[in-house]
């Protein structure tokens, strides 16, 4: 019997935004010209369903068919009339169920492997109820055609038939517990014992940044503690059941929801699809939608990243071209069984034209050896794979996993260096190959090591049942996919051009040397000690104390500065203020006058010796581009003089004064860390400057609440932990290096030597401290 072709069908999908949707979408509005089509989508942001439907038909699979019906005004004329939207998502949807719906192709679903248990049950299996509830209440009586995927029969060896799957799980009581799970683990999170590890991690790590950083670190971590547990509770729920993840136990239990909740009574098509990759023909060879399932480990090998892989090298790595899916999913949509007696069907490759995982890695390899992706420095080489078994390559994985960790910690106590950075640099990129491999070796467990093979005798009789041109033009005969050609000149040069396109992003660095753009309304604001000045509290004092002490002081101040080192280290460790606040209590006796003094002749020209020609250089242009340039110090304004004809402003602190003498009271509290942070933002929003586009320049951790505020981050021969968060967040990382010439003049910022002045600079030095530090 010749089997049917979509005519005039009117077809609702789910998931159209998708890999798969986007395909099924093209192939119908350009081969099925009489069909009508009606698409689920949720809306997203501010965008509605339908707002998405336009952007949607701007992807390039739709490019072709575009083209073929005179352009873009004849495409949407024919969309309009064709195609509609009905709002809604998996959990609601909110606009009717088209009253003349004759097939529903149900592709919509999370196709992570390892989400939270919740999300994951709430999207495949939730999601099928909403579906088929929504049918149902519509008194609708289509042909429904469930998307689910072939890896849906959990652990197991030998072949897979195309037919319902075995298992007695209760699906809804597995439904109930783990959407429960979530109540339970936020429950769990916030037990006071949990919270007070929570916030002693993050004070180890982030106690300079200041309180609130670190309520905001412990918290993100106890939002990440309930993701990762609730991720692992669908791991072990789906091992404990076994299934390889809870990925294909929820496609499983969605199956399960199909067929008793529609299949029992209607007609139901069950199509599973093996691996989908990119096109094979249509709508042009190599088409994809971003990374799919094999793509992130191919281009982790690419990168040189995976230097051995425990996979069983003549397992069959099951991967099929996304349009033979899309061909296959309509041939089914057109050939609906009886009632009540659903059929199953696989559209996969392993069997009809099996593809061993050694001759996958094989094309791989060659592939990246003639085509190698760019490196900093040269091309990158790939591993070779020798195979040695899973054991061996997890006992291997768990030892430099062990190595790196203990490398990591070393370095982080460490002073900061540009080897030390470079070493932790080779020391992350190893960390992150290994976490890579860790991930990969989890995930594609059921990929790469499994030994079944799946049936596809009824795929393959009903391809054979199709008129000979639908066959030959619309066709999924896996048999005809030479893997050869479809890797080296389809698949694999269509991903690597995806990260390709990532690569020639401009780095950190080329983003940190562009010019800058000319605007009024954005501040550059960059720290002093470390950012500006090769120098720090500490040695400024020495310089003034060196210009003013009397010789009969000299001994004793020194064993008093000797005795009180351990103090200082201590409070800087732990506090950025404590540590200024304690240290400047030497200022205690110094005279406002012979400060100023010094300030004018050797303590200034001292200081102009350490400033950073680079810093200078940066703050001229920022000028030159009209950005207020600010210099903010948690030093006080006496001894910042010199730096004034160089910037717009400087905030520095002030010290108490009685009688022309110093105190050894700060005035107000120091403005570092949160305290610069709130009067950034306070000051921003009494001038009205822009801080999204704004810039700023630190070099330590006690910088990092500030520069998160400023859309343009620098870190400036950062620390390691300010490091550390500089490249997790792609900020930019510049090494400014210490003068070697004289210093140079605000006017000339490259050549002449500084003006030491009599009297004060342009800039005038504010104390805002004490507003900022009241938490405006
Ligand atoms: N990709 C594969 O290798 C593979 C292999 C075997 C089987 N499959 C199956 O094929 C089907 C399609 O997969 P795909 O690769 O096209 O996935 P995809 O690219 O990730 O697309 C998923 C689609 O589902 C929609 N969706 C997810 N959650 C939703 C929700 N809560 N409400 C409404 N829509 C929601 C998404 O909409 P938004 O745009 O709104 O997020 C998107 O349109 C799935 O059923 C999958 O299990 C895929």
């Amino acid at each position: 019997m010749t089997a049917h072709r979509l005519t005039d069908e009117h077809v609702f999908v789910t998931g159209g935004t998708g890999f798969v949707g986007q395909a099924i979408l093209e192939r119908l509005l350009s081969s099925h010209p009489e069909t009508r089509v009606s698409l689920l989508i949720r809306g997203k942001g501010s965008q509605t369903g339908a707002d998405r439907l336009t952007s949607l038909l701007r992807k390039p699979v739709f490019k072709g068919w575009i083209a073929s019906v005179g352009g873009e005004d004849a495409a949407a004329a024919i969309v309009a009339k064709r195609v509609s939207v009905v709002e809604g998502s998996l959990s609601r949807i909110t606009s009717p169920i088209p009253k003349d719906v004759d097939v529903v192709i149900h592709s919509a679903s999370t196709v992570s492997f390892d989400p939270p248990i919740d999300e994951a049950f709430d999207t495949n299996v939730g999601g099928a109820r909403t579906i088929y509830g929504a049918l149902l209440d519509a008194g609708v009586d289509p042909h429904v055609v469930h998307i689910s995927t072939c890896y849906v029969g959990g652990i197991r060896k030998g072949i897979v038939p195309e037919a319902s799957l075995t298992h007695e799980v209760d699906w809804r009581a597995e439904y109930e517990a783990a959407r429960s799970a979530r109540e339970r683990v936020e429950l769990e999170s916030r037990r006071p014992e949990a919270l007070r590890e929570q916030i002693a991690k993050a004070k180890a790590r982030h106690g300079k940044t200041g309180p609130q950083a670190v309520a905001q670190f412990a918290e993100a971590a106890r939002t990440e503690w309930v993701r990762e547990r609730l991720v692992d509770y669908g791991r072990m729920r789906a091992e404990s059941l076994g299934w390889t993840d809870v990925y294909t136990l929820t496609k499983a239990f969605a199956e399960r929801a199909a067929e008793e909740l529609w299949g029992a009574e209607h007609r139901l098509s069950v199509l599973r699809p093996s691996i989908i990759e990119s096109a094979l023909h249509h709508p042009f060879p190599g088409w994809i939608d971003g990374f799919k399932v094999a793509d992130p480990l191919i281009i982790a090998y690419g990168r040189g990243q995976l230097q051995e892989f425990p996979g069983i090298p003549d397992s069959i790595l099951d991967v099929i071209p996304v349009d033979l899916v899309v061909n296959a999913a309509l041939a089914v949509a057109a050939n609906p069984p009886a009632p009540a007696t659903p059929q199953y069907f696989q559209i996969c490759s392993g069997k009809t034209n099996p593809l061993p995982f050694h001759r996958m890695y094989e094309n791989v390899n060659g592939y990246f050896t003639r085509n190698p992706l760019p490196a900093e420095k040269g091309d990158i080489q790939v591993p070779s794979w020798k195979f040695p078994g899973i054991q061996k390559v997890e006992r291997s994985l768990r030892k430099r996993e062990r190595r790196v960790d203990r490398a990591e910690r070393i370095l982080e106590r460490l002073p900061t260096t540009k080897r030390t950075r470079r070493m932790l640099d080779e020391v992350r990129t190893g960390k992150h190959g290994l976490g890579q491999l860790r991930a990969f070796t989890e995930l594609y467990r059921a990929y790469v090591q499994t030994e079944i093979i799946f049936d596809d005798t009824r795929m393959r009789e009903l391809l054979h049942s199709l008129p000979e041109q639908t066959q030959h033009d619309e066709g999924f005969d896996v048999a005809e996919i030479d893997w050869e050609h479809y890797f080296q000149n389809i698949h694999f040069p269509a991903v690597t051009t995806l990260t390709r396109a990532f690569a020639s992003r401009p780095t950190a660095k080329a983003r940190a040397t562009r010019m800058l753009p000319a605007r009024s309304d954005v501040v550059a604001v960059f720290d002093l000690e470390g950012t500006v000045l090769d120098s720090n509290l500490i040695k400024q004092y020495l310089l003034l104390w060196a210009g003013s002490v009397p010789r009969s002081r000299v001994a004793h101040d020194l064993a008093d500065f000797a005795l009180s080192l351990r103090k200082y280290q201590r409070a800087e460790r732990r506090d950025r203020g404590e540590f200024i606040r304690t240290f400047m209590r030497r200022y205690e006796g110094f005279k406002v006058a012979e400060i100023q003094r010094l300030a004018r002749s050797s303590f200034g020209r001292a200081m102009m010796r350490r400033a950073l020609p680079d810093a200078l250089r940066r703050v001229a242009e920022h000028r030159a581009a009209g950005h207020r340039t600010i210099l903010v110090t948690g030093s006080i304004d006496l001894t910042v003089t010199p730096f004034l004809p160089f910037f717009d402003e400087v905030i520095a602190g002030s010290m108490h004064v009685k009688d022309g003498v110093l105190t050894g009271y700060l005035a107000d509290p120091p403005l570092v860390d949160e305290a610069r942070a709130a009067w950034l933002r306070h000051y921003a929003d009494q001038h009205g400057y822009n801080l999204s586009q704004s810039y700023g320049y630190g070099d330590s951790h006690a910088d990092l609440v500030w520069l998160q505020l400023v859309g343009n981050p620098t870190a400036v021969n950062p620390d390691i932990h300010l490091y550390r968060h500089a490249q997790e967040k792609r900020w930019n990382v510049v090494d400014w290096k210490r003068r070697s010439a004289p210093a140079p003049n605000p006017s000339s910022p490259t050549s002449e030597p500084i003006p030491i002045t009599e009297g004060v600079g342009d800039a005038p030095v504010k104390q805002e401290r004490a507003a900022a530090s009241h938490g405006i």
